[in-house]
């Protein structure tokens, strides 16, 4: 018996996980996956890049729908999607994370009575204010198949009365990371303010920071900034697009040991982060990351997302301040070598697992 499986994605994390599981997938035999792509990321180094390197599928279709307010996004995802699926008639979706492009397919498929399988479930920050967190509960909900990351994600679908279809696989990111680490590239930044190239410092640190609450007036961006004055490093800070115009309305003091460049791709972000003295971020992908290279993290938001990075002050919570961000830094970590709360790297190999049993059961 053959299935028919669709995978929906739209931004940079997701690229990550699904290439680990589309390569597993297509060695399993019995499903054929087709990718949707709902354009939410759309720049080259944001998207195609990860599915060059990733060698993820080429997405059977792109709907090319990106930017605007959170309910604009959605709703035009909403209608795209319910148009490819009835198109694609799948007889599940594969859905990962928190975007907006993971609640639109989850609402399209819910809809039309396709069972969900979510990658990435039970993740919670408590924080109703974080838009992720709306995006999590709600595709949770509706999903048939819940995969979770760890012992703590998966606590968190019990107490919400989900336990009948919830699973432990581990983090694919982890076997993403696993399996690339050896052979991330070197690269070369490109400046965001003339577009030259610039020589990666022998020593630096790594910033991440893209989030509304962080970027989104000056005075903020600007004191998470500051932190760098204070360092015997440069601070390396890959841009995302939505913050260039908040960079490019800065004063040049504000980039005093700041090197702002050009967003990376994965093999450069990996390369990065393992030569890096410490991360800096508001993402939640590369707290893990930084947990998997064993870098120290300070994570600028005010809400955990991974508690199981913050375990040894491996990770340590930040206010969008430079005093904060430093007191963080200067704290050592230390680290426990048998905690492996991620798994240990065949996370896609036991999703792949679980989706034959469920469309077998079905
Ligand atoms: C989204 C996810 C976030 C994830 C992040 C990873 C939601 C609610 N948020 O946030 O969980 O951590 O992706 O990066 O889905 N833009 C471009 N080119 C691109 C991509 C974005 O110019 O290739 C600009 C657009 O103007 C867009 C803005 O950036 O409006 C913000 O992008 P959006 O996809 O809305 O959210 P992210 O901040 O990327």
């Amino acid at each position: 018996m053959s299935y028919k499986l669709a995978t929906v994605v739209g931004a940079r994390p997701q690229f990550v996980k699904a290439a680990v599981v589309s390569d597993a997938l297509a060695g399993c035999g019995g499903i054929e996956e087709a990718i949707i792509h709902t354009g939410q990321h759309f720049d080259e180094n944001m998207s195609q890049s990860f599915f060059a390197e990733l060698g993820i599928p080429s997405p059977k279709m792109n709907l090319g729908i990106s930017g605007g307010s959170h309910a604009e996004m959605t709703a035009r995802m909403l209608v795209g999607l319910e148009e490819a699926l009835l198109r694609e008639s799948p007889d599940a979706v594969l859905l990962y994370g928190d975007t907006n492009s993971t609640l639109a397919a989850a609402l399209a498929a819910a809809k039309l009575h396709i069972p969900i399988v979510h990658v990435e479930a039970g993740a919670r920050t408590n924080s109703k204010t974080n838009p992720e967190e709306i995006n999590r509960i709600c595709t949770d909900h509706m999903s048939s198949l819940l995969l979770a990351c760890t012992e703590g994600n998966l606590d968190n679908l019990h107490r919400e009365g989900l336990a009948a279809c919830s699973k432990l696989v581990g983090d694919p990111m982890l076997d993403a990371f696993l399996d690339h680490r050896n052979h991330a590239s070197k690269p070369t930044p490109i400046s965001i303010f003339d577009g030259q190239p610039i020589e990666l410092p022998e020593r630096f640190f790594y910033l991440t920071c893209h989030r509304e609450e962080n970027t989104g007036k000056d005075v903020t961006l600007s004191s998470i900034l500051d932190f760098a004055k204070s360092l015997d490093y440069p601070v390396v800070y890959p841009v995302h697009p939505r913050v260039r115009k908040r960079i490019a309305s800065l004063p040049e003091e504000a980039f005093e040991n700041v090197c702002p460049i050009e967003p990376v791709s994965y093999l450069e972000s990996i390369f990065l982060l393992d030569h890096s003295e410490q991360v800096v971020t508001d993402s939640g992908g590369l707290q893990r990351e930084a947990f998997f290279s064993r870098v120290k993290c300070t994570t600028l938001l005010d809400f955990e997302v991974w508690p199981e990075t913050m375990v040894g002050n491996r990770n340590i919570l930040a206010k969008p301040d430079s005093e904060s961000i430093l007191s963080a830094i200067q704290k050592p970590q230390f680290i426990d070598e048998s905690y492996h709360p991620f798994g240990t790297g065949d996370a896609a190999s036991r999703i792949v697992r679980e989706i034959e049993n469920f469309l077998g059961a079905e």
